[in-house]
């Protein structure tokens, strides 16, 4: 579907994780369409640039608000921040995420708990948040940025592969409760990308060889939505690759997992 991202014309979108990766590029694709956007993230330098660049370039009206969503009070102070402003988010773009590689015994536990905090709960709180007015007005989307990960345990990674199946099945089962509300919810599950998300998460280079770029991952996901699916797959690579670990030892799958994940070890 060629006119996805215009599906969002004159509406506003609320994209996490704009600074960078994914979410810069679903910010792109958005205002090329029409779409005013709310960007937030932590680094508000690299939004302010960003937002000034779309608002030349497309002419939409743009915003950006600074949180933190590892803490627990960040999702309750975007929503704050758009009431105030009287923005009604018609797309909420659950993007923000990362991973941290290592092993489970070894990884800071602070860091996986803010992991779970970022990934899962703000996922949660920020759905729940927005997706009232959405059902009342019979109009509206969330796009929750998943993961191949979602499909499988990958050892190595195991916490972010968790948090990411996670978000698959909560936003696979929120897109049926609110579908018949007119409310087109989407998983948006992308293999390696080629992104700032590597060196976060301490990934090795190795495992990203075949990685596909952030603006045709942000496509494919405005796509999915646009034509009403609960998830999509970036990628014929990642497509096959999930349906074969369905129909394969769930054992098996994850050993072949943790010996392509320890031969990507540093
Ligand atoms: N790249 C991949 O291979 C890949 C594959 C599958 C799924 N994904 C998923 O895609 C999504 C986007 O990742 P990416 O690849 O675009 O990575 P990225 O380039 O590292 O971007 C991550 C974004 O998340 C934001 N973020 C991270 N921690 C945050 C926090 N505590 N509070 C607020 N924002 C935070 C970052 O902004 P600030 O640092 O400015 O806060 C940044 O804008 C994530 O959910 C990731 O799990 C990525």
């Amino acid at each position: 579907m060629a006119d996805a991202h215009k599906l969002w014309a004159n509406k506003w979108a609320l994209i996490t994780g704009a600074s960078a990766g994914i979410g810069w590029a679903l910010a792109e694709q958005l205002a090329a369409g029409g779409a005013h956007l709310v960007l937030t993230a932590r680094r508000t330098d690299r939004l302010r640039k960003l937002a000034t660049d779309l608002s030349s370039r497309h002419g939409v009206k743009t915003e950006i608000f600074g949180a933190d969503l590892a803490r627990a009070e960040a999702p309750g102070e975007i929503q704050a921040f758009t009431t105030e402003k009287g923005i009604e988010v018609e797309l909420l773009v659950n993007n923000a995420g990362f991973g941290a590689f290592g092993y489970t015994h070894e990884l800071a536990v602070e860091r996986m708990l803010e992991m779970v905090q970022v990934n899962c709960s703000a996922v949660v709180h920020l759905t729940r948040l927005f997706l009232p007015a959405m059902v009342a007005r019979r109009h509206g989307g969330v796009l929750i940025v998943a993961s191949v990960a979602s499909f499988q345990a990958v050892p190595f990674i195991s916490a972010y592969a968790a948090t990411k199946a996670f978000d698959l099945l909560f936003a696979e089962g929120v897109a049926e409760e609110v579908r018949p509300f007119g409310v087109r919810v989407c998983a948006l599950c992308p293999g390696s990308t080629n992104t700032e998300f590597k060196d976060v998460a301490h990934q090795p280079d190795r495992a990203f060889r075949s990685a596909e770029t952030a603006e045709k991952v942000a496509r494919v996901g405005l796509e999915g939505l646009a034509a009403g699916k609960s998830c999509v797959i970036s990628g014929a690579k990642n497509r096959i690759m999930t349906q074969a670990e369905r129909i394969a030892p769930r054992r098996f799958v994850t050993k072949m997992a943790a010996k392509m994940m320890r031969s990507a070890e540093p």
